[in-house]
């Protein structure tokens, strides 16, 4: 049975999308298979992996919204290998509307994740859109863990009530398996007083565990979706690469 991880922040700009890549980078280069599933319409993940959406005939938009197509009929190999994705394009922002009137609106994605995504994989990493709306709420209810970037630059916290909010609320009504791993602090420089303060703030007045990995702010990640590979291989001696891998060692212990 694959472990299914969510990304989720309703913060834009703060790193799940990077996290979804690199994560899925460091845990493939260690022979783990990874299906990283993009469900943010702008398809900043399908992208960063290099892949073409001019030649995406059907994504998660179709998965979510026709019956007939499944996980497997959508799902391409990337130029890394052990990554696979499923594709979203821009058409994902109207399905998130026709789904709200489907009965079983939540569960789209959960039982979209069949016996053949189970078994294919190691990790299925889903990459959330930045709003609480039902896409992420289908990749909460999916999944079994969730990974919460949170960017260090300025007082990000207090954002997190409202998605902490949704996880419980998840958790007592949808799927009772929902597990917080933990909040990743993103964006880290350690030279200024704020990351330091966010940090140590997370860290002693957090309920949440907080990762040991700290991602720190490196020109690199920025440009590694630009040539379609995680930064395990786009920079893979950098120090980005190693907190990633970092990163992935954490995630494994966690089980
Ligand atoms: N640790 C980092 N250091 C520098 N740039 C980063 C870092 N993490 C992400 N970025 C860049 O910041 C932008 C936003 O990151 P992204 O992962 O897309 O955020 P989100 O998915 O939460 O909206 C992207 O251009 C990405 O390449
Ligand atoms: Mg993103």
């Amino acid at each position: 049975m694959a472990i299914v991880i969510a990304i989720a922040n309703q913060k834009g700009g703060v790193g799940k999308t990077t996290t979804a890549i690199n994560l899925a980078g460091a845990l493939a280069e260690r022979g783990l298979r990874v299906l990283c599933v993009d469900m943010d319409a702008q398809a900043n993940l399908s992208v960063g992996l290099g892949i073409n959406l001019a030649t995406v005939q059907h994504s998660m938009a179709n998965v979510l919204g026709d019956s007939r197509i499944h996980l497997r009929d959508i799902v391409i190999t990337t130029g890394t290998a052990n990554i696979d994705v499923a594709p979203a394009t821009l058409d994902l922002a109207s399905t998130e509307v026709d789904l709200l009137s489907a009965i079983g609106r939540e569960y789209a994605l959960a039982e979209a994740i069949d016996d053949w995504a189970q078994g294919h994989y190691d990790y299925i990493l889903i990459d959330c859109p930045p709003t609480l709306g039902l896409l992420t709420i289908n990749g909460l209810v999916a999944a079994n863990g969730v990974i919460i970037p949170v960017q260090t630059q300025y007082y990000a916290l207090k954002g997190l009530t409202a998605l902490v909010k949704v996880i419980n609320t998840i958790r007592s009504k949808l799927n009772k398996n929902l597990r917080v791993l933990g909040l990743l602090p993103t964006f880290y420089d350690p030279r200024t007083v704020l990351g330091r303060e966010m940090l140590d703030e997370m860290r002693e007045h957090g309920e949440n565990h907080v990762f040991n990995t700290i991602i720190r702010n490196a020109v690199k990640l920025g440009e590694a979706p630009l040539a379609g590979r995680p930064i395990t291989e786009y920079a893979s001696s950098s120090d980005a690469a190693n907190n990633y891998r970092e990163l992935a060692r954490e995630v494994i212990a966690l089980g």
